[in-house]
């Protein structure tokens, strides 16, 4: 069963002769419980494609599913709602809340999601522990390393437990144990718990853990 259908979509910024297309009749249909890699050069137009599936950017043309509905057609309320139930979003650059401890930064994004105390307080703990960071859940990130910042931001993107996990070159700043770390992680959370997993990557190390590679480059998907 897929969980994301994309059917031709364009997208291109600026206008006139400034104007540059950026994703180009795109298609791809994504499984549902499965690793997806969105694997291309730096400037192919991934974290456009991203931006469309995580609702936070629309195409110019085409139509795009996410659990059965056209997000095409949604408003901006319902964009909201699907945002903060149906998914997780990990941004390329970490932006997690500087004066906040890693604890208070996933607490924080609960509370936006209007999750008990003491759900809360389960939840987050179980998302450190996920991650491997319970034991410095106090430390806020400037006393924490990049991989463990970028830790941090993955705990808060599963804490309100989507089924679909957006993570835009996760892996992109940290050095090559660490980024093969988080994506074991990854792969661990696909097999227990059936989230669908789309990432963004240009590094091909990392085509080994997949389930499907969508190979793009010059906003076309040119394999998968
Ligand atoms: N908001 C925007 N305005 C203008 N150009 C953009 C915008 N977003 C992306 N682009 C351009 O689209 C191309 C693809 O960008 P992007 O999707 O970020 O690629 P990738 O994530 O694969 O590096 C780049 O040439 C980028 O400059
Ligand atoms: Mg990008």
């Amino acid at each position: 069963m897929s969980i994301i259908e994309v059917k031709n979509i364009n997208r291109g910024f600026g206008h006139g002769h400034g104007r540059i297309e950026v994703l180009k009749d795109l298609s791809l249909s994504v499984e549902k419980g499965t690793f997806n890699l969105l694997l291309g050069p730096s400037g192919s137009g991934k974290t456009t494609l991203l931006n469309i599936l995580g609702t936070l950017d629309q195409p110019d043309s085409g139509q795009v599913w996410v659990y059965g509905d056209d997000i095409t057609t949604y408003s901006d309320n319902q964009r909201n709602a699907l945002r903060k139930t149906g998914m997780g979003y990990i941004f390329q650059s970490v932006a997690l809340i500087s004066n906040m401890s890693a604890y208070e930064n996933v607490d924080f994004f609960l509370r936006i999601n209007k999750i008990n105390y003491q759900e809360r307080e389960r939840r987050i703990l179980e998302c450190l522990k996920f991650v491997g960071l319970d034991k410095r859940m106090h430390h806020k990130p400037s006393e924490m390393s990049g991989g463990e910042q970028q830790r941090v931001a993955i705990a808060r993107a599963i804490s309100h437990r989507p089924e679909l996990l957006l993570a835009d070159e996760p892996t992109g700043e940290l050095d090559t144990a660490t980024g093969l770390k988080v994506v074991h992680m990854f792969k661990k959370m696909v097999e227990d718990t059936g989230t669908t997993i789309i990432m963004c990557t240009h590094d091909r190390n990392l085509i080994h853990f997949a389930d499907h590679i969508f190979e793009m480059e010059d906003g076309v998907i040119i394999n998968g």
